[in-house]
């Protein structure tokens, strides 16, 4: 037989201790410990308990309220702790994790578009609103739409003008946007106005003023009666709508086969102003729009009678004109994907 007196100072022993330590445990975790050592399955308490059967029954009521009392102290005393443990931490998380919304945002750059897109973005507005259509032809293009329609056929030394990067059955890549005037031309039929921008493809050494990959804007107008004098008027809207300021311009004959009479008109170097660089190759000018009028065999061989119908066309070097508005001196610049370039624009 135990002693209900042993039993009895074992209990109390265990609630002052047990209460003590989980009054000085500074964390979820050493509070967690005392309950186990104390209150656990394997615990003080169920140790206690185990000699509760060797009580005399007369002697059970009195120890099984003590046990009791113990046990609801000790379990009260731990969930007023524990409550008060894990509202310190949610305020510690709620005091790091605050964020202030008003503050401006950080890091996060809007994009903006390429240099070249937001001109031809500029002049396609300007043509649109003077009535021009806007066609985009594919890149990969016939023999027919980029040379022999433009009246380049096939023995023709033009052909050797542009280095063609040839695909297999009679395809390539274009070497200008010219062959969107012949799909234009079939398409719309006279009378039309049309802009066509887009990239060309030319095997070239690259260099500061030279890629295998470009932009041009070619442009074609079909009516009756179309002079050089139209053509100039047009050209200069072009030219004062993109500079916004007066450039210098020179027409100089120019060759090629799909216009006749042929003109390269050049502006003055904005970049140096006329005084020489990388970009006008020290001449003070660049070539920045051959153009012409529409050679009569161009409108036939796309079904328009010559005899009723002029045009005139031009080819404007896009990626250069590009250069020349935003000071750029060297055009791999414009193709490499460089964010310090591109983050200017
Ligand atoms: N396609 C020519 C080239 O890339 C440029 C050109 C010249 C286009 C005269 C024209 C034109 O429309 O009339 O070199």
């Amino acid at each position: 037989m135990i002693a209900v007196e042993m039993i009895s100072e074992q209990l109390e022993e265990l609630r002052r201790a047990a209460l003590a330590a989980f009054a000085s445990s500074l964390s979820m975790e050493e509070l967690e410990e005392v309950r186990v050592q104390a209150l656990g399955r394997k615990g003080t308490l169920a140790q206690i308990s185990k000699d509760f059967g060797k009580l005399a029954p007369g002697e059970r009521a009195a120890v099984g309220k003590l046990l009791n009392s113990v046990k609801q102290d000790l379990e009260s005393e731990y969930e007023t702790k524990k409550h008060r443990f894990a509202e310190s931490e949610l305020a510690a998380r709620l005091a790091g994790e605050w964020i202030d919304v008003t503050l401006p945002s950080s890091g996060v750059r809007p994009g903006s578009l390429h240099p070249v897109t937001q001109l031809q973005n500029e002049i396609e507005d300007l043509f649109t609103s003077l009535g021009f259509a806007v066609l985009y032809g594919p890149e990969v293009e016939t023999e027919e739409h980029n040379f022999d329609a433009l009246n380049i056929p096939p023995a023709h030394p033009a052909r050797d003008m542009q280095d063609t990067f040839w695909l297999s059955d009679g395809h390539l890549l274009r070497t200008h946007t010219s062959p969107v005037q012949v799909r234009g031309m079939r398409l719309l039929g006279p009378p039309l106005r049309l802009i066509a921008p887009g990239r060309a493809f030319r095997n070239e050494e690259v260099d500061a003023s030279h890629e295998h990959t470009f932009y041009q804007l070619e442009g074609m107008m079909v009516d009756r009666d179309v002079s050089v004098a139209n053509l100039i008027y047009f050209m200069k809207t072009l030219l004062s709508g993109i500079f916004h300021r007066e450039v210098t311009v020179r027409l100089r004959p120019g060759y090629f086969p799909f216009v006749e009479p042929g003109f390269e008109l050049d502006i003055r170097c904005v970049i140096c102003d006329g005084a020489g660089c990388p970009v006008c190759k020290q001449s003070g000018w660049v070539e920045l729009l051959p153009c012409g009028l529409v050679h009569p065999n161009v409108l036939r061989l796309s079904g328009i009678d010559p005899e009723q119908w002029g045009g005139f066309a031009f080819g404007l070097g896009l990626t250069r004109l590009a250069m020349m508005r935003y000071g750029i001196d060297d055009i791999r610049h414009l193709q490499g994907g460089d964010l310090r370039f591109l983050n200017q624009f």
